[in-house]
């Protein structure tokens, strides 16, 4: 099988890289920014030094902060006026995976015309969006780095992935931790337990190769080794930014290789319970993972490794359940419900959900061939 791997998107990191901001605007000419901004930043320390950042470079700024979860098209839209009446030239994201795909929705919009529905599906754009410099402020969905992102059509109840690996990322992407000082602690556990699940999902992809192998290797050491400590204290800033550099190393592969049935299975229950994203993926992963162990045991054996656990000398199927106990008591000791029962899932969804998984067809990239009655059972575990 041929496959590839590359990363368009220039990343700064470290704790006060916010500051980057200014060199970046010089470097892209530009006068006039459209910010696309969490309205839980607005009056923080953090927003208000990248104001006076913008401030001092005379760059003229629109901002926008009305942007929801699982951000509408209807947002897109609205996002979008304000950044066409502003004539901007450059478009700014700071905050979580909703506002920067509001971002690159808008981009795409800006260079592309038409509506965001246009573009659903692979490749469906041609021209380079307007440059988008991405501030993440969780450390979850990669969306700075991936190549994707997610709108929901209101109206057919349908959630649209716009998805180009080459065009769709950042830009520039700058992962400070000091943006991730006002992050809630559950938010950072479900966020960061979702940014695990990708370089977990994406490194046993069917879609996997050597170079994002060795990339997610490392982003589940960076998560697995730093979302305790980071769920505990967000004003840990060595844990914050290993956890933004683990998600986005996750978001430059996942896009790449394709994902799982935790994400598959994330999706309807997310859908149909109304849960977060993370949550819903959160819930799913031990049993997933405990279903898809048959497969690859071999790579759960390296996850066991660069999760920590001492498995040397051990048979491979030895230290691969070892990795199931381990990302088991990683979800417990974050408090994740262990059951789907515990969140509001009703058993009798489950038929439909089951089918709607298969017809998904996560099985071009899950590494254990998985049917409709597979996705039942995994339910019914899971419940
Ligand atoms: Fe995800």
């Amino acid at each position: 099988m041929i496959t590839s791997f590359f990363c368009p998107t220039t990343i700064y990191m470290g704790e006060g890289s916010y500051k980057k901001v200014a060199e970046v605007i010089a470097k892209l000419a530009c006068q006039r920014i459209f910010i696309a901004l969490d309205a839980a930043l607005l009056k923080t320390e953090f927003y208000a030094g990248i104001a006076t950042l913008l401030h001092d470079a005379k760059v003229s700024t629109a901002l926008f902060t009305e942007i929801e979860p699982d951000p509408s098209a209807l947002t897109v839209e609205k996002a979008f006026a304000v950044c066409q009446a502003h004539k901007a030239t450059v478009i700014l994201a700071i905050g979580g995976g909703s506002t920067i795909d509001v971002a690159k929705a808008v981009g795409i919009l800006a260079t592309n015309g038409g509506r965001i529905h246009d573009y659903e599906g692979i490749e469906k754009f041609l021209i380079p969006p307007l440059p988008l410099i991405a501030i993440p402020t969780t450390a979850g969905t990669g969306s700075e780095v991936s190549g994707s992102c997610v709108i929901t059509d209101t109206e057919k109840n349908l959630k649209m992935s716009i998805r180009h690996a080459a065009l769709n990322p950042a830009t520039f992407a700058i992962l400070d931790p000091l943006a991730l000082r006002t992050v809630p602690a559950h938010v950072a556990a479900h966020s960061g337990i979702d940014a695990f699940v990708h370089a977990f999902e994406s490194y046993i992809s069917l879609g996997s190769n050597l170079m994002t192998d060795a990339i997610n290797l490392q982003a589940m050491a960076l998560l697995a080794g730093n979302i305790r400590q980071f769920v505990a204290n967000r004003q840990n800033t060595t844990a914050a930014l290993n956890m933004l550099c683990g998600s986005a190393l996750a978001g430059i592969t996942f896009g790449q290789t394709g994902l799982g049935n935790v994400h598959c299975m994330a999706r309807f229950v997310g859908a149909e319970f109304h849960l977060s994203h993370g949550l819903s993926n959160a819930v799913c992963l031990p049993h997933v993972a405990r279903f898809n162990l048959l497969a690859v045991p071999e790579k759960f054996a390296r996850v066991a490794e660069v999760m920590g656990c001492s498995v040397q000398g051990q048979p491979t199927l030895q230290a691969a359940h070892t990795a199931v106990q381990a990302i088991t008591a990683l979800c417990a000791d974050l408090s994740i419900p262990s059951r789907l029962r515990d969140v509001g899932a009703k058993q009798e969804c489950f038929d439909d959900m089951a089918q709607a998984c298969f017809a998904a067809n996560y099985n071009r990239w899950n590494p254990r061939h998985t049917t409709a009655a597979d996705f039942r059972s995994l339910f019914d575990q899971a419940y």
